[in-house]
């Protein structure tokens, strides 16, 4: 956008919401703008936990990561991977085993030219522009072959993203996809939209985003969203409300687990 910041690329339409920076408004970041304010608001206002989930969705992803560097796990692949903020994937995983390589890949160009200028220099850590919906070619990028050894266990992550595609485009056939490509051991990391529990407050909040954004929002049930994990082995607990999945000693459950019931999270290997 002509006069825009200068990390804002070009071809952006900063006039209308966008997931990746409504989501980074929910963080408290700095990359979006008034439309994505409006909508993350009027969100906020149909389910005043919505700050509250994005942010366990963020730790989740931060607890999985830890858990597969501890498995072993020394390559990631972060598909839907958001602009940048705390406790990004290269971090948590390089700081749990130094030189762990971490590919992130999004359809969104600010996410990309974001993630391009905190990266600059790290040789082990990549970013791509790039569409899940189109997994092949995801898995013969230069840049990613690279940096992925797929004769080696991998870590696939695909947190808060299939929610943005539509049954139409067959997200199931997509994990499959990138499932045949990882080496035995690899795992997914998922974190997927739900109504389970709250069907009348998720259809409402969808509605609302859907009327805003491009990409629109597919939240799923729990027998949806477990399919994604046909031919991996799920980690226990299974598939759980986020702040369940393996809390962290320190932090622990937080007070009021009921209020973060719109989103299912699980880990998976393949074996
Ligand atoms: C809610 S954010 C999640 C970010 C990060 N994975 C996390 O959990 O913190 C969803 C991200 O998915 C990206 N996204 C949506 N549709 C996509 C697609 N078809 N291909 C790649 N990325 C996509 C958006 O641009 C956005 O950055």
């Amino acid at each position: 956008m002509a006069g825009g910041p200068d990390w804002v690329p070009l071809e952006v339409d900063t006039g209308r919401a966008n997931v990746a920076r409504v989501y980074d408004y929910w963080l408290g970041g700095n990359h979006n703008f008034l439309p994505d304010q409006d909508l993350g608001r009027a969100i906020a206002a149909v389910e005043p936990n919505t700050r509250a989930m994005a942010r366990a969705n963020r730790e989740f992803l931060g607890r999985a990561v830890r858990f597969l560097a501890g498995a072993g796990i020394r390559q990631f692949l972060d598909i839907g991977s958001g602009i940048p903020t705390q406790g990004n994937v290269h971090e948590v995983a390089q700081h749990a085993a130094p030189g762990a390589h971490v590919v992130y890949a999004d359809i969104d160009p600010v996410a990309v030219a974001h993630s391009k200028a905190i990266l600059a220099g790290n040789d082990s850590t990549v970013v791509i522009e790039a569409d899940l919906r189109d997994p092949e070619k995801i898995l013969t990028d230069q840049s990613v072959r690279q940096l992925i050894d797929f004769g080696q266990p991998a870590g696939l992550l695909l947190v808060s993203v299939l929610h943005f595609i539509a049954d139409a485009d067959d997200p199931w056939r997509i994990v499959a996809t990138l499932r045949d490509a990882l080496a035995p051991g690899s795992y997914l990391v998922l974190c997927h939209g739900t109504d389970e529990g709250k069907p009348t407050v998720a259809q409402a909040a969808a509605k609302v985003y859907n009327r805003s954004v491009t990409t629109d929002l597919h939240i799923r049930s729990r027998a949806e969203i477990l399919r994604f994990f046909e031919g991996f082995d799920l980690a226990d607990p299974g598939l759980v409300p986020i702040p369940q999945w393996r809390p962290d000693k320190a932090a622990g459950m937080p007070a009021d687990p009921g209020k973060f019931w719109g989103g299912l999270v699980g880990v998976g290997q393949k074996p």
